[in-house]
């Protein structure tokens, strides 16, 4: 059996690529590094909130224009209590922080998911972030907060039936444009490349109709190790790819 060579890569440095317009990042592994220190779940996730603010920063200094980081599931919830909460906490304290700290940030926040199963509270903090960020101009970041990928499909389903039944939509008119019209990431280019750290090979239900052609970049690292260094080295790899949407 022949195999194909793999061919040496052409780029080793991120100053000569190409950046993807657009990144998704699957934040996983915070409990994995909190047992192997022996501490408890919440102590990964609070270290992972850490690194999602300098990940997120460095993307908006490099000049990628749209992140989004997959923070909750709609499927996290099957999680005990106490986790549960502890994150719902760390949400609470960067929303405040974002408002707080980054008057002239040029960050552009924005949250995708089912808000209907957050706190009054939480919910005041989102709409607050969205309407203080989103005339600015730098890097959309997508923050998905009780997101999956089905239930936003589902939603999107629903609203089109029910502009369908309200004839403010002809059935004749859905094609892929449409339904990505449909979707909490409208206007958006869909993510070119998307990053799963600590290892898994799956999407665990993100961004489903928008990722049919990302380039999937895993790593072994797990999420609250991850630094600047592994997230140009999934740049770099993904430079290297070789994208052909189906063509030759
Ligand atoms: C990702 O880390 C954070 C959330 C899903 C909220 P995990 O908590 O899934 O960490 P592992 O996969 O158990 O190590
Ligand atoms: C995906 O990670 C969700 C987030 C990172 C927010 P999970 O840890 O929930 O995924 P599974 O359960 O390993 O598939
Ligand atoms: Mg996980």
């Amino acid at each position: 059996m022949a195999f194909f060579k793999r061919k040496k890569p052409a780029y080793t440095d991120i100053s000569q690529i190409e950046l993807p317009s657009h990144i998704g990042i699957i934040m996983d592994g915070n409990g994995r590094w909190a047992k192997k220190r022996g501490l408890p779940r919440s102590a990964g996730h609070t270290a992972g909130a850490q690194t999602f603010r300098k990940i997120a920063r460095y993307c908006s200094d490099i000049g990628v224009r749209h992140l989004t980081v997959y923070a909750f599931s709609t499927e996290n919830w099957r999680r005990p209590e106490t986790e549960v909460s502890a994150i719902m906490k760390l949400f609470k304290e960067y929303l405040e922080e974002a408002i707080r700290d980054f008057k002239d940030d040029s960050i552009v926040l924005k949250f995708i998911g089912d808000r209907s199963a957050f706190s009054p509270e939480l919910l005041a903090l989102m709409e607050e972030n969205e309407e203080e960020s989103k005339d600015r101009e730098g890097m959309v970041l997508n923050i998905a907060m009780n997101y999956g990928g089905r239930a936003e499909l589902v939603r999107a389903m629903q609203s089109i039936a029910r502009d369908a039944k309200d004839e403010k939509l002809d059935i004749e008119k859905i094609d892929e444009g449409l339904i990505s019209d449909y979707l909490y990431t409208k206007g958006q280019p869909d993510p070119d490349l998307i990053i799963r750290p600590s290892g898994e090979h799956r999407t665990s239900n993100f961004l489903l109709w928008q990722s049919a052609y990302s380039e999937y970049v895993i790593m072994d690292v797990l999420w609250p190790d991850f630094r600047e260094e592994h997230l140009n080295q999934a740049l770099i790899e993904y430079a290297n790819r070789n994208r052909r949407f189906g063509g030759v």
